[in-house]
Formats: C-alpha cells, structure tokens, sequence
C-alpha cells in the first residue's frame, strides 16, 4: 500500500544533509527577542537582522504601536469573521481608505496576507478560455492563483522568460485576439533584487488589449515620487490596472491588498474566494497598518536612508569580489551568489556566529541552480551597522572560501 509520505523522501533526505552541514537549520531560525527593526537575540547573540522585509523600519514605530493597542482595546483580539459578514470593523474600512489615499485610487481591497492578494485577484478575474500571462520567475503567490483559475474555471497560463520584453510580445501575438488576457508583472523580483522593464512590457500588455496587474510587494514606500512603486517611478499610474501589495514588508505588519481605478473592481469581493473564505485580520493589525501607511506618506527622509543604506552595502560586497546578481543597486535586495548549497550555507553559519543574520534561497525559490544569501536593508540600519554588516561578511566569506583569504 503506498504510503502518502513516500513522495517526500527526496525532501526529508535534503533536510537531513542541511543538517548535517550546519549547526544551524537555516530555515528554522527563533527570534528569542528581538530588539528593534533591526537587531533580535537569536540563541543569546545580539545578531543584525540583514534578512528581514523591515525595508522602512516601521515594526517599532511608537504611533503605530500605539494605533494598534487603541484598536486592541477597543475591538478586542479578532474578529472571529469573514469580510463578507462579520469580520469588516471601521479599522478595516480605514485601512482600506489610507491605501486609497496612499495609492490615490478609487478602490482598495485588504486581505489577510499579500499571498492571498494575489492567489484571489489572479484566480478571479481570469476564466474559461481567458489567459494569465506571467513573468517565469513570479513569485510563489503569483503562480498559485494562477492554478487555483485554472483548476477552478479552465483559465490558460502563458509564461514569458524573466523580465524578456520580446518574448513577452511574441507571447501575446500568439494569443487569440478577443480572449479576455491579464498580464501580471511584478515592480522588484524579490529573489534576485532586479526591477522589471515596467514601461515596455506594460505598453505591450495595453497594445494587445490586456489588463495589466502589478505586485509592488518589494517597492512599497521607496520607489516613485509618492512611494507607490516602480510603476509610478516609470510613469504608469494611467495604465496600470491592478497594484498588489502587502503589509508585511515596508507597512511591517500582516496583511494584503489589492488597489485599481477599474470601475467594475468592487464587484471582486464578491467572487474571490480567499477573501470571501477565512476571517479577517485583527482589528490591532489593521489600525497599525492604517497609521503606517499614512506616516509613509511623508517618509522622505527614510527613503533616503534606506537607498544609502543599500548603495553602501552593494558597493562594498562587490569592492570584497562578491559575485552579485544585478550590477548595481536597483532595489532594497541585494543577492549574493555562491558556488553551491555547501558554500551558501557555510557563509550563511558564519555570518549568523559572527551575529549577522541573511536570508539563504535557493530552487525552487531562487531560479534554477542558483544558490543565495539575500540581504535586505532597512531604513534604520545605522552607518554603524552597515560598517559592521560589510565586516563580518568579509571575515565570513574568508572563512569560508567565498572569497579569497
Ligand atoms: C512579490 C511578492 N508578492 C507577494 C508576497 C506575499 O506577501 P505576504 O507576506 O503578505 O503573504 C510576497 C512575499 O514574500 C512577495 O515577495
């Protein structure tokens, strides 16, 4: 008789060598405390978080902390509900009204995580014999609603290679021309760091009578003259139909949504089940993400640091003759390439001893055959820090053999 669990033993045998290799399970790290936006205790080390999504250092901001205890006491723990019946409180109607104010849209849409975002709108707004089309390296949340509208209503998937604006086009030509079309870019890819050619691919998106959504996840608050993203920065606020975006990095909270300008959109609600089908967030959660939003409004100066913070960064890893994937600083991520699994996780281990924590990525994260420590920086990292940050991955990629002795 098989066995459900038999399917897995690739996987627990690659745990099992990750292991082995390290002290350290890297995808199993505890927080015991965690300090500010940018330092935690991890196993009695006092470690700077360099892995974190905190790009505008908000989780300790003391007027959204405040907002979110005032809702707390007010409307207590959760809602115990859906947005369609119980679960909607005037925090989540104002959460709704800062994005609208933040993105200057008709329409703002919360979910309960950016992955639900994308896994509802994708899935409910394309059909039978419409397609999908996306980018190969879209994130996880993308390719998820994508299957969810194939399996649910026959939806067609086109993919198109990373960030190839011709092949993009010579997708689309191929497609019938009447078939209702949604193509899904995202502003910053967030394994390698890279920004997508908004401005060609959405311009051939609109030529073949698609609509066009675009996930901001990763530009939140520092790219565009008002912090919408890289589709604001490259002029396309007319012709974008769709943001997606998310609490959980720039905002630092949980949560997501969806903002358009499309006269139709309120009646998604109605017809996208991840928003329809789990209770909504708690009432703390939304009032933080309410006054975040708004204070990222007028976040200029954070822009600033947090783009000095990462030039810095880049510019140092790359002077030390780490290999990196984009060749200058393009977003808040910064990846750093190794050989293999062994290396990334050994410079990985002794970054994190010498009290620096990355993330590591790898497939099926990471595009095929690549293996990453990725940095992400935040407005509050000091020039300390970053003078500390560049340090240790001198003496670990030394350590390791990532970099010469
Ligand atoms: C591009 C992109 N979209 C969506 C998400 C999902 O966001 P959330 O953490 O709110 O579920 C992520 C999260 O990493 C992401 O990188």
């Amino acid at each position: 008789m098989g066995d459900l669990f038999d399917k897995f033993a690739p996987l627990i045998a690659e745990h099992e060598a990750l292991l082995h290799s390290t002290e350290r399970h890297p995808f199993a790290i505890v927080m015991d405390k965690v300090l500010g936006p940018t330092e935690a205790i991890i196993k009695g080390k006092q470690t700077i978080l360099v892995g974190t999504y905190n790009y505008m250092g908000m989780t300790f901001d003391q007027d959204v902390i405040e907002e979110g205890v005032r809702a707390m006491r007010e409307y207590g723990t959760g809602t115990n509900g859906s947005r369609m019946l119980n679960g909607t409180f005037a925090d989540h109607v104002d959460a709704e009204d800062a994005l609208k104010e933040f993105y200057g849209t008709d329409h703002a849409m919360v979910f309960s995580t950016g992955y639900q975002a994308n896994l509802g709108i994708v899935s409910a707004l394309v059909g039978k014999d419409e397609y999908v089309v996306i980018d190969l390296d879209s994130h996880a949340s993308i390719y998820d609603g994508c299957f969810m509208g194939m399996g649910m209503s026959g939806a067609n998937l086109v993919r198109f290679r990373h960030n190839n604006v011709e092949h993009l086009r010579s997708r689309l030509e191929k497609l019938p021309k009447d078939a209702g079309k949604l193509v899904v870019l995202e502003g910053v890819y967030s394994m390698l760091g890279d920004i997508a050619p908004l401005k060609e691919m959405v311009t051939i998106a609109k030529d073949h009578g698609a609509l066009v959504l675009v996930d901001e996840a990763h530009s939140m608050g520092f790219f565009g003259e008002n912090g919408r993203g890289v589709y604001e920065e490259q002029g396309l606020e007319d012709m974008v139909d769709f943001v997606v975006g998310t609490f959980s990095k720039s905002v630092g909270t949980v949560g997501g949504f969806v903002v358009s300008n499309h006269p139709k959109f309120e009646i998604v609600r109605f017809a996208c089940r991840p928003y329809i089908f789990t209770a909504s967030l708690p009432p703390s959660v939304v009032a933080t993400a309410a006054c975040s939003i708004r204070k990222l409004m007028t976040a200029q100066n954070k822009r600033d640091r947090l783009w000095t913070n990462t030039r810095r960064v880049h510019q140092g890893l790359r002077e030390m003759g780490y290999n990196l994937a984009t060749d200058h600083a393009q977003s808040a991520i910064i990846a750093v390439l190794l050989d293999d699994q062994d290396q990334a996780v050994a410079t990985w281990q002794a970054l994190l001893e010498l009290g620096v924590y990355v993330n590591v990525a790898r497939p099926p994260a990471t595009p095929v055959g690549m293996y990453l420590l990725r940095c992400s920086l935040s407005a509050e990292h000091t020039d300390e820090q970053v003078t500390t940050i560049l340090e240790r991955f001198k003496q670990a990629g030394q350590k390791t053999g990532a970099l010469p002795a």
